[in-house]
């Protein structure tokens, strides 16, 4: 069994329909802070509370035979980190330490954990490979280089084998399940508000970047082929692979503004874009150099087109116009 934590959330949810698809026995916690419960598919186990909550992790695995953990548990909007770094550091940093002490009390050593690529910072080369140096411009980046630095200590004291997955920006939605978040802070799911009418405009945070149009510049992944990457790094680390730190992306950059084009081009829809001044904690320009996950773990993403991806997301939303909330 696996224990999937922040499962009722975007990128989390997604990896359980594809974990369950391929037979793969999952159980869930999520404090639903920022999941939906009608995200989470009938029939799979489900507790709602903290990560931190080691009687509950306890419990959990006194009821379920666990052997990994996928941990997606974090809050992760950069502007917010800037603004809230304590709840931050606590949430990302002191609960999944906490989390990590109840998985070895419980006999688990093989995680894969969500981290970032916020934890390279402004970047000194393009595109960023895994060795680039990690110099996070905000807390909740090193709120995940904290992680990815005590698993390391915990890998070499305790022997806990784990998967640093770095994503890049997920995005994307499956038939059923797609990003809905409250606060949006996120480029697309914005974008297509404003494609439904639902926001008179796209907020554009800061067009002085030293990129070609002035914009920031993101490496687009879809969330199901985030979810596949998960899977693989599973396997890896089932087969006795080392622990590794992994990024995720198709290396393909692109700007606000081109989001916000090739979304006006897919729906149809014209979308009014306004400049704002740039946010706090936000570097110019990130893409990935996903050699690594394409020959260590044979990882082959199935939507590097930006538009198709836009399109999945759309369509979810045309299927699902209220999102999960209830009719
Ligand atoms: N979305 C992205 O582009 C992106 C990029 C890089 C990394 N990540 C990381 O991937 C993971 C998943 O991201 P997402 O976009 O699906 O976010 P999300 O907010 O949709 O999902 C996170 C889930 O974790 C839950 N959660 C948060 N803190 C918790 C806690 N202490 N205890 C229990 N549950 C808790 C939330 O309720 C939510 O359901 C996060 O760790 C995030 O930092 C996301």
């Amino acid at each position: 069994m696996i224990l999937v934590t922040g499962g009722a959330g975007y990128i989390g949810s997604v990896t359980v329909e594809l974990l369950r698809a391929r037979g793969e026995e999952v159980v869930i916690l999520d404090d639903l802070k920022r999941g939906h419960r009608g995200a989470v598919p009938a029939g799979v186990p489900f507790y709602e509370g903290h990560i931190g909550d080691a009687d509950l992790v306890a419990r959990i695995a006194a009821e379920h035979e666990l052997e990994s953990c996928i941990h997606f548990a974090a809050l992760a909007y950069v502007g917010e980190s800037v603004n809230e770094p304590a709840r931050y550091f606590d949430n990302n940093v002191t609960q999944a330490t906490a989390l990590l002490d109840s998985l070895l009390k419980a006999g688990v050593r093989r995680l894969v954990f969500s981290s970032t690529c916020a934890t390279y910072g402004e970047p000194q080369k393009v595109p960023i490979s895994e060795d680039h140096p990690q110099q996070p411009t905000n807390p909740y980046g090193w709120s995940k280089l904290f992680c990815e630095r005590i698993m390391e200590s915990y890998d070499r004291a305790y022997g806990l084998k784990f998967v640093a997955l770095r994503y890049f920006n997920a995005s994307g939605a499956t038939e059923n399940l797609g990003e809905q978040h409250d606060p949006e802070t996120h480029l697309l799911p914005n974008v297509m508000a404003a494609a439904m009418g639902r926001l008179p405009f796209v907020s554009v945070f800061g067009d002085d970047y030293p990129t070609g149009d002035g914009t920031a510049v993101r490496d687009y992944i879809h969330v199901a082929d985030l979810g596949e990457a998960h899977i693989l790094a599973l396997k890896h680390l089932r087969e006795g692979g080392e622990s590794e730190r992994i990024n995720l992306g198709n290396g393909q950059g692109y700007s606000v503004l081109e989001v916000i084009e090739t979304a006006r081009q897919v729906t149809g829809q014209p979308i009014e874009a306004r400049m704002e001044p740039r946010r706090a904690g936000d570097p110019s320009h990130l893409v990935a150099d996903a050699q690594k996950a394409h020959t260590l773990l044979g990882w082959r993403p199935r939507y590097p087109d930006l538009a198709a991806i836009i399109r999945t997301d759309w369509e979810w939303r045309q299927k699902h116009p209220r999102g999960y909330d209830p009719a």
